[in-house]
């Protein structure tokens, strides 16, 4: 008598991952850099001690907003002025209800990695 075959276990699918994005040190203390994920343009930032991340397309026309200036939790897009919570995505000044999306992140050993 034979035993019987294990069943396969399930496909996995796949989630989010952390990907690497360059070294802390890089960074400027209070500013963004662009990172590139796969087909992702990300803004990830590092203001007042802590680190967050934004897609990096205003939703107004289209700019980079990792070009712009960081102030008080937020950045500032450079087409037109509106301004984005770092945390949050929103729009602080400019029209309401209008948001980028967010990204986790984290900085592991000396390297900051966003969760895609
Ligand atoms: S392109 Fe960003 S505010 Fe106009």
């Amino acid at each position: 008598m034979t035993d019987p075959v294990p069943a396969s276990p399930a496909p996995v699918p796949a989630g989010p991952a952390w990907t690497a994005v360059g070294n802390a040190s890089e960074w400027p203390e209070n500013g963004g850099r662009l990172a590139r994920v796969g087909a992702r343009r990300i803004g990830v930032y590092r203001h007042a001690g802590a680190w967050y991340a934004l897609k990096d397309m205003c939703p107004h026309a289209g700019v980079s907003l990792v070009q712009g200036p960081v102030h008080d939790g937020q950045v500032m897009c450079i087409g037109h002025g509106w301004t984005f919570s770092l945390t949050t995505g929103e729009v602080v000044r400019g029209p309401s209800g209008v948001k980028v999306g967010t990204y986790p992140v984290r900085v592991v050993e000396g390297v900051v990695e966003v969760e895609v």
